[in-house]
């Protein structure tokens, strides 16, 4: 094997979702989307990628009320997903009921308790030489999210075991303003400050990628880069306006491919979901651009 062709192997695929907000059957979001079809397009869409992913994160949102019909038919919906899929919970989601319908997803099962007796799911899986770490921002029965000090401690103990090994850090209500109005009121609204410096003394933090936006959003954060990737199936309205009111349209769905190499770290492309036309080649058989 080629020095090349050992570098290429060690290549890891992370694709994001987020946002899935699956009902059950019959049952509309919003009365308006249809989520699990959207869901089911990505999924074809990530089936179709020329480089099968090693691993699917989705970051929260996964159903709409947390109810165990919701997650049945998560279920039923990641089905055709052969790689490990690692899910995370978002304010809509039920921390029990999740562990409950994905009893095999053992990497769920609580790992810190905090005083009020709530588990939150945190946890570290490797990904070939990647970690990914996740964050649980959810505070239930509220929209906005937090982070207290004993989830931040867990990190930062978690981050100095991998110092130098690179590390997907995954949170659902990403650590940054969007200047969307509605959204920053239920932004994360305690722990930003220490979970930047916490990222910024770890510089084997590639990313920190986010849900909640229901949009694709770039921001520098602690000395690394800070994402949002868009949903399945509807998207937060692009209003950059303080008093922004609470809205989605119905825009092109997308998904994000994080891609890892130990020559270049994490590179991150943003996918539409859906079948395209193509690929059509730029040059004729001889070599000359087709005009
Ligand atoms: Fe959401």
């Amino acid at each position: 094997m080629t020095k090349q062709a050992v570098l290429e192997a060690r290549t890891v695929r992370l694709v994001q979702i987020t946002d899935t907000h699956i009902r059950e059957e019959g049952r509309l979001a919003y009365r308006k989307v249809d989520t699990a079809a959207g869901l089911r397009v990505i999924i074809d869409s990530v089936l179709a990628l020329r480089q099968p992913p090693d691993a699917v994160v989705v970051t929260g949102d996964l159903v709409d009320f947390g109810r165990p019909t919701e997650y049945a038919r998560l279920r039923e919906l990641l089905a055709p997903l052969a790689m490990p899929v690692y899910l995370m919970p978002g304010n809509h989601d039920d921390r029990e009921q999740l562990r409950a319908a994905f009893p095999e997803h053992a990497w769920l099962a609580p790992d810190l308790w905090l005083p009020d007796g709530a588990a939150p799911i945190q946890y570290v899986v490797r990904i070939g030489p990647l970690h990914l770490v996740t964050l649980d921002t959810v505070v239930p029965g509220h929209a906005h999210g937090e982070l207290c000090d004993m989830r931040l401690d867990w990190l930062e103990e978690r981050l100095a075991e991998r110092r130098g090994e690179p590390v997907i850090v995954a949170m659902h209500h990403p650590p940054f303003t969007t200047l969307i109005g509605h959204m920053d009121k239920i932004g994360l609204k305690s722990g930003i400050e220490r979970l930047a410096r916490i990222v910024a003394q770890h510089p084997n933090v590639e990313r920190v990628i986010c849900g909640h936006l229901h949009r694709a959003i770039d921001v520098r954060f602690g000395g690394t880069i800070a994402s949002t990737c868009p949903g399945p199936a509807h998207q937060v309205t692009l209003d950059l306006d303080p008093d922004a009111k609470s809205s989605f349209m119905m825009e092109p769905p997308g998904f994000r491919v994080h891609a890892w190499t130990p020559r270049t770290g994490v590179v991150t492309h943003l996918a539409p979901s859906g079948r395209f036309e193509g690929p059509y080649p730029f040059h004729e058989d001889g070599g000359g651009l087709i005009d």
